[in-house]
């Protein structure tokens, strides 16, 4: 690694000049279709793109830490965080926050968990949160930074969630359950009315990540399709973590905290009095924050209603059928079940990583599932032109692979992982920390 820091130019440089470098640099990036079914997923409708856009930059300098001075800003969050009660099944007793991501919204989740546990499980010193083995990576990372045990459970061989093993798990220490809608490495949506039914047994607080499919399952549902219940329709469910800026199509960063009754928002929010200016209340771990995202997602609320985000869930439903038939007449593709928006490719056949670097030699860049290992595609509207070439080169390198004219593996991961050397110094960096970590 270069040990040369980049330093801040001495003198500026012209608006052309530097809106040149800005778009050569943009030109380079993944393409929004090559990169459609993983790393620029939600990208690329052209007619919410100016929308959103546009909406966003109206309120990018807002900062949405004092939108009670702002009745304009409070109205656009309000009609959002309502909408999107409504769409989780929540009534008027429920509540919900704007947060920057899935991830704060599942930090925020299990700090109000660890409060509530705190309060009502004196008794317990050591929280632990029982969750399936499918679970995303940052309920991990955020317990870990809030001091609770996640306790794994296997999947059962079909990769369900075994239910058994999860009560099995649940012992003295136990505070809470985590299910998922869908989870993200095998996409289906676990079990949550059984969930629900043992944490009203057993009083622990069920915590639902529904950040891949809390705005787009009730639109599946409304078309027909059979989506298991995971929302405040089924008892139990305490608290709900659901990403506008994936399904609900938000500019970035965007995602919803919700929470069944004020009971539970009560072991939210933080108030602060002790220093200098009064009350510091914030909706959630972020302070400062734009309001640009809200807008972006109040604008496109508001300009495809149900009836957009309907036809949007028509056609991924039609781009998922799509893959899936593609892969039953390709030897050697094994689509397995999904609830949702996510579809996995296995293969009995070869190496599925032969599959991931064969379909980059075709520019398509793929995220992955190790256990078992899979190609990972977050399904999102594509123009048909560039369905139609993903359908065909899935082919033609499957075919390459089975007659092995094609032997180059790529990597199956979610990011971070096979880090080279255009990548971020951070990522080297945090890379060298931890394989140090490891050999002493
Ligand atoms: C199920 C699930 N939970 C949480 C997250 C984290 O979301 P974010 O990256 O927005 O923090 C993701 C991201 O893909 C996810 O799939």
């Amino acid at each position: 690694m270069s040990s040369d820091i980049y330093k801040l130019p001495k003198q500026g440089d012209s608006y052309e000049s530097v809106m040149d470098q800005v778009k050569t640099l943009r030109s380079q990036m993944t393409s929004g279709q090559r990169g459609k079914l993983a790393s620029t997923t939600f990208q690329g409708h052209e007619e919410m793109e100016k929308l959103t856009h546009e909406a966003y930059g109206q309120f990018l300098e807002w900062n949405g830490l004092f939108t009670f001075q702002e009745a304009a800003a409070a109205k656009m969050e309000n009609e959002v965080l309502d909408i999107c009660i409504d769409l989780m099944n929540g009534g008027p007793e429920s509540g919900a926050n704007l947060t920057s991501g899935g991830t704060e919204s599942n930090f925020n989740a299990f700090h109000a968990m660890r409060k509530w546990a705190r309060e009502v499980k004196p008794e317990i010193t050591q929280p632990e949160v029982v969750a399936p083995y499918s679970t995303h990576s940052t309920v991990h990372k955020t317990c870990q930074y809030l001091d609770i045990k996640v306790v794994t459970v296997p999947q059962a061989s079909d990769l369900s969630c075994d239910m058994r093993a999860l009560e099995d798990a649940i012992g003295l220490n136990t505070i809470g359950i985590v299910g998922s809608a869908p989870n993200w490495p095998y996409g289906t949506v676990d079990p949550i009315t059984q969930m629900g039914e043992i944490a009203i047994e057993k009083n622990l607080w069920l915590h639902v990540d529904a950040c891949v499919g809390g705005y787009i399952l009730p639109f599946f549902k409304q078309l027909g399709v059979d989506v298991p219940a995971y929302d405040f329709s089924v008892p139990g469910v305490r608290s709900i973590s659901a990403d506008l800026h994936k399904y609900g199509y938000a500019p970035k960063p965007c995602s919803t905290v919700l929470w069944r009754s004020q009971e539970e928002m009560s072991y939210h929010y933080m108030p602060i009095d002790a220093w200098a200016c009064g009350l510091y209340l914030s909706q959630g771990f972020v302070g400062s924050r734009t309001l640009g995202p809200v807008a972006g997602i109040w604008s496109l609320m508001h300009y495809w209603g149900e009836e957009g985000y309907l036809n949007n869930a028509k056609r991924i439903l039609h781009v998922k059928h799509s893959i899936m038939e593609k892969c039953a007449s390709t030897p050697g593709l094994k689509p397995w079940p999904t609830d949702g928006p996510l579809l996995m490719i296995a293969s009995d056949d070869f190496d599925i990583q032969l599959l991931v670097g064969g379909m980059e030699e075709r520019g398509w860049k793929l995220l992955g599932v190790t256990t078992p290992p899979a190609v990972h595609l977050t399904l999102d509207v594509m123009e048909e032109e560039y369905l139609e070439s993903f359908l065909q080169d899935l082919e033609d390198v499957s075919r390459d692979i089975c007659d092995g004219k094609f032997t180059k593996e790529g990597l199956l991961t979610y990011g971070g992982v096979g880090a080279e050397a255009d990548a971020p110094k951070w990522l080297l960096t945090a890379v060298e920390i931890m394989n140090k970590k490891n050999t002493t």
